[in-house]
């Protein structure tokens, strides 16, 4: 079982990928859209939630591994959700893992999400490339990081997605108020010369056509890159090394069973869209 959690609905990018990977296994979901947005939070809040999902989809719901489905979470938690279950240090933690899988494991494997600054800085033809992302992503530790390596070869503009979780929350991916909200975040980088848009939050790829549509008729025509197929590549990886089944219905379908903590009709209708 493989439990994947985001603020909301924009994992569902990723759990789509993995879905086409992974046909036969079964998947957890958990949108966390009483607290979406996770962009403005605070790092404590954000590693007090991942915390206490992991503890649901693990010790409830049987996953064995977890995708944190959204790069917010992955910048302010990851470090710390591998220190205490990937990692852990004390007697006391490893019990609590055992106990929490019911003996199955005595630590739990995380696949994070990072803005795909590598393949988009070896793609660009103008040098320049666009990173759109929350502010938690853009002001986090790794994301700086990643920067400063690659800012070396490229030219990199970044901007916050201003309201584009939002309107993904909201089912609103097209027509003329979502061109309008793209395009303020958008113009400054193709005005810069991007030809290359990496999508740093799991909630744009939803945004994939209008970002498109609006570059193209503003007469910058861009690339952008979701990085949801290499994690769902990677995840196979992890599993593999860590012995986790891939398939938990051999020669069928595998089962998705979707949770959230807030109302869940756009989560649904989300999911069938696009699965
Ligand atoms: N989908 C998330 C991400 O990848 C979080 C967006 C948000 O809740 O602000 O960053």
């Amino acid at each position: 079982m493989i439990g994947i959690f985001d603020s909301g609905i924009g994992g569902l990018s990723v759990l789509k990928e993995v879905r086409k990977t992974l046909p036969e296994a079964d998947l957890v979901y958990y949108a966390d859209n009483a607290n979406c947005p996770y962009g403005p939070k605070s790092r404590e809040f954000i590693r007090s939630r991942a915390e206490t999902i992991t503890e649901e989809l693990v010790g409830k719901y049987g996953a064995d591994i977890i995708v944190i489905a959204c790069n917010t979470a992955t910048a302010a938690a990851v470090s710390f959700l591998r220190k205490k279950y990937s990692e852990p240090e004390t007697e006391e933690q490893r019990l609590h893992i055992l106990e929490l899988t019911g003996g199955r494991h005595d630590h739990i494997r995380f696949i994070g999400m990072e803005p795909a600054v590598k393949p988009a800085s070896r793609q660009t033809c103008t040098g320049v490339i666009g990173v759109l992302a929350t502010a938690g992503t853009l002001h986090g530790q790794k994301y700086t990081d990643i920067r400063n390596i690659y800012s070396q070869d490229v030219r990199i503009m970044e901007h916050i997605g201003e309201n584009f979780v939002e309107m993904v929350e909201k089912g609103q991916t097209s027509g003329p108020e979502a061109e309008a909200v793209v395009s303020r975040s958008l113009r400054p980088m193709l005005e810069a010369g991007a030809d290359t848009i990496v999508l740093g939050c799991t909630h744009y790829p939803f945004l994939a056509e209008t970002i498109l549509k609006v570059a193209r008729e503003l007469g910058h025509p861009v690339t952008v890159i979701n990085p949801a197929p290499a994690v769902a590549r990677h995840l196979i990886d992890v599993m593999a090394a860590e012995g986790i089944p891939t398939s938990d219905h051999p020669q069928k379908a595998g089962k998705t069973l979707l949770l959230s903590s807030g109302e869940d009709t756009q989560l649904r209708k989300a999911y069938r869209t696009l699965l």
